[in-house]
């Protein structure tokens, strides 16, 4: 998988400079705790590129635990989905030793960048968000809440505090890095050039995976139907059955089409993803074969990829104390770049700096 669907050099093709110089182009993303388990297309459309990009870039990668609380929430529930967050990150190959691996809430920087970015975002620009619309729909606007509206600000202010060169993520993000690149644009005519317009990172092939019973909607942490979505910490026994109860397409041969056989192609997408083998292959492999023997075979890749995910995930939840360490060194590395661009910025925009007394002086 090396194809972006961006028109720019593969960020692997950039000039690394020597590790731990600091000189690395950095990457940065984020993941909501908002389920109990990140789902199969976190994993193939996001987690799994963070893991590649961080041998080669100075990576930054952060549970969203603030992004997690414009919607409903449980405070015990958030506490335990945020520490299963970054048990997971550790449990899918991101290594504290090569990234800074962190909760947003703990970089205060996160929460101070939005608000003045917040302070040059046109509410019409915000209401034009897709998710807010989508996530707003239910309810209605009025039932949303302000922090739902602003979520793609704090999502920005996340991602220039850093000034990384890619974001990896899924294609439903697309739309606020364009939105973050807007906002950065806009800072630096108005001040001075203070932010990198960061490039999405997402690859073609797994920008996206489509729910299980509904092929034409994405998998989805907060709209799919249990049936519909790959859990990678549920029982493996139970994964199975759902593949091999997803919804296929009508006719019978199996081919990637994702307008006439969306079903059929998101599991020859999955098979893929998973075993690194080409659809191509899966396709010739299948060549007058049925669906159900498609899925059996499917059913097998997935249980056999996150029955060890999910043992080292569990492993890793079991030492809560060094689950914290990584966090806290994480959050160490983090608040030094995001501190010092925050410092930059409200120079800028012409906050007074505050007189800082010594210690001692104190
Ligand atoms: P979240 O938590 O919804 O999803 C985490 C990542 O998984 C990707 N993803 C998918 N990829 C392929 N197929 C799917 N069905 C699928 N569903 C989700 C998402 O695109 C995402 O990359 N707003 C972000 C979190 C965030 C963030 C950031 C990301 C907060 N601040 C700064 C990057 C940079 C979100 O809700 O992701």
């Amino acid at each position: 998988m090396s194809a972006t669907t961006e028109q720019q050099p593969a960020p692997q093709t950039a000039q690394p400079a020597a590790p731990g110089s600091g000189a690395r182009p950095r990457v940065l993303s984020g993941i909501q705790p908002t389920s109990e388990s990140f789902h199969l297309g976190n994993y193939v459309g996001a987690v799994r590129q963070w893991v590649d990009l961080q041998r080669e870039y100075q990576p930054f990668f952060f549970i969203a635990d603030q992004h997690a609380i414009t919607v409903e929430w449980d405070p015990k529930v958030l506490r335990e989905r945020t520490l299963r967050g970054a048990a997971q990150l550790l449990a899918a190959g991101v290594d504290p030793k090569r990234s800074a691996i962190f909760v947003q809430s703990h970089v205060p920087a996160h929460a101070q960048l939005a608000w003045v970015l917040n302070g040059l975002t046109g509410f019409g620009e915000a209401r034009r968000m897709t998710q807010f619309k989508d996530k707003s729909a239910k309810g209605g606007e009025g039932a949303a809440s302000v922090g739902l509206f602003a979520y793609p600000v704090l999502m920005a202010a996340d991602i220039l505090l850093y000034r990384p060169h890619f974001v990896p993520v899924g294609e439903d993000q697309r739309q606020h890095l364009e939105l973050t690149r807007d906002l950065a644009q806009r800072f630096n005519s108005r001040f001075k050039k203070t932010f990198r317009l960061p490039e999405p990172y997402i690859l073609k092939e797994t920008a996206k995976l489509y729910d299980l019973q509904d092929p034409t909607r994405k998998m989805s942490k907060s709209s799919s139907s249990p049936g519909g979505i790959i859990e990678m910490l549920e029982d493996p026994k139970r994964t199975a059955k759902k593949i091999r109860s997803a919804v296929t397409d009508s006719g019978a041969e199996i081919r990637f089409d994702l307008e006439e056989k969306p079903g059929v192609s998101n599991l020859l997408t999955i098979a893929s993803a998973l075993t690194g083998q080409s659809v191509a292959h899966f396709e010739e492999a299948y060549a007058g074969r049925m669906y159900g023997d498609l899925k059996k075979e499917v059913a097998e890749i997935v249980v056999d990829f996150v029955t060890p995910f999910r043992d080292r995930t569990l492993e890793y939840l079991d030492d809560q104390a060094y689950l914290m360490e990584v966090l806290a060194d994480g959050a160490d590395t983090a608040g030094a770049v995001a501190e010092a661009t925050l410092r930059d910025v409200y120079q800028q925009v012409g906050f007074v700096a505050p007189l800082r007394r010594s210690a001692a002086g104190a």
